[in-house]
């Protein structure tokens, strides 16, 4: 048995503008039904690549399959399986959010009987409800965000493209939008969104991608790119000078005199763990506080690309 085709296929893709090369070259393959995390900071190319994959804007070179279709030869057909929830709210502020969602299913050619109970359903399932007559421009931001992904999803379609979804959100608004992102995945939509949030591509996808400057810089799962990265160690902390000095004469480690700490590589094996801490008993040595640091995908960004941009990725 054949295996499904991917839901996007990307080869060696690029686009310039004007003399400004933006996509350098990208290699992309997103697995029908699974989340797929496009990471990168501001000017990366992140909605350029999402324009050129959702048809808004035509490629240089390289090729395109979308839901098993190649662009730009199956456009029209590309275009009726995939939505876009663009990184800039495609609401309308002055009609309510229920007229909001007939207009985009008007506009997807939805069949006028089955209108009403697909409102209806995208309205219960997003919890607009109590806002639903209300004009949409009186709506907080997340409420916004959530309607914008609901019209999108008026007809169902097979891959949908997020581009920023939490961006500008607070952190429960986000943490209900992570929770929409799950249920359309286990529904077996193919996500793919964009995020600047190493933290959001860490619980949501199956897969991530690092844009820098045009380039994929690594792809993998999220565990395997911070299996990429050392930065995992034993943070030990101790009450006095003396005991840190001790355990520093035993274990190998960076010692900070400020804080009483002594950080010790490991990769986190219990056993390893075990025989540091048991070394420290041995000589008799207190340690007050002890914690594990695992690498997180901030700690990948700035091995592969040189720069943490921790300013606009903490939430
Ligand atoms: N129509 C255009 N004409 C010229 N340059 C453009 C155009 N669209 C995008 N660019 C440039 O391409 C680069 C990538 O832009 P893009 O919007 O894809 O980045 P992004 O990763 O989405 O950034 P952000 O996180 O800020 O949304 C930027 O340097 C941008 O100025
Ligand atoms: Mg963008």
């Amino acid at each position: 048995m054949s295996s499904p085709p991917p839901a996007l296929h990307v080869r060696t893709l690029r686009k310039a503008f004007g003399s400004t090369t933006v996509l350098d070259g990208i290699d992309l393959r997103v697995d029908t039904g699974s989340v797929f995390a496009l990471l990168g900071a501001n000017g990366a190319g992140k909605s350029t690549t999402v324009r050129i994959l959702t048809t808004l804007l035509p490629y240089d070179s390289g090729t395109v399959e979308v839901a098993g279709l190649a662009l730009p030869a199956h456009t029209r057909t590309v275009r009726e399986r995939i939505a876009l929830t663009g990184q800039y709210a495609a609401i309308d502020d002055v009609l309510t959010g229920t007229e909001n969602l007939r207009l985009a299913a008007r506009l997807a050619h939805l069949p006028s009987a089955t209108i009403d109970s697909r409102v209806h359903d995208l309205i219960e399932r997003f919890d607009l409800g109590h806002v639903a007559d209300r004009r949409a421009g009186t709506y907080s931001g997340g409420t916004a965000r959530r309607l914008d992904i609901a019209m999108s999803l008026v007809a169902s379609p097979r891959v949908l493209f997020l581009d920023e979804p939490t961006t500008g959100l607070d952190p429960r608004s986000r943490l209900v939008m992570w929770q929409v992102i799950r249920e359309l995945a286990a529904d077996g939509v193919t996500v793919f969104l964009t995020t600047q949030y190493l933290e959001e591509a860490d619980r949501l996808a199956d897969r991530v991608a690092v844009l820098d400057a045009g380039r994929i810089v690594a792809e993998g799962s999220p565990d395997e790119l911070k299996s990429l990265v050392p930065g995992g160690h034993l943070e030990l902390r101790f009450a006095t000078e003396p005991d840190l000095a001790r355990a520093a004469a035993v274990l190998d480690g960076d010692s900070d005199h400020a804080t009483l700490t002594l950080e010790v590589p490991t990769d986190g094996d219990l056993p390893h763990i075990t025989a540091l801490l048991n070394r420290l008993a041995d000589e008799g040595v207190p340690v007050e506080k002890f914690g594990l640091h695992s690498p997180t995908l901030d700690d990948v960004f700035l091995t592969l690309t040189g720069t943490s941009d921790r300013k606009k990725v903490s939430p």
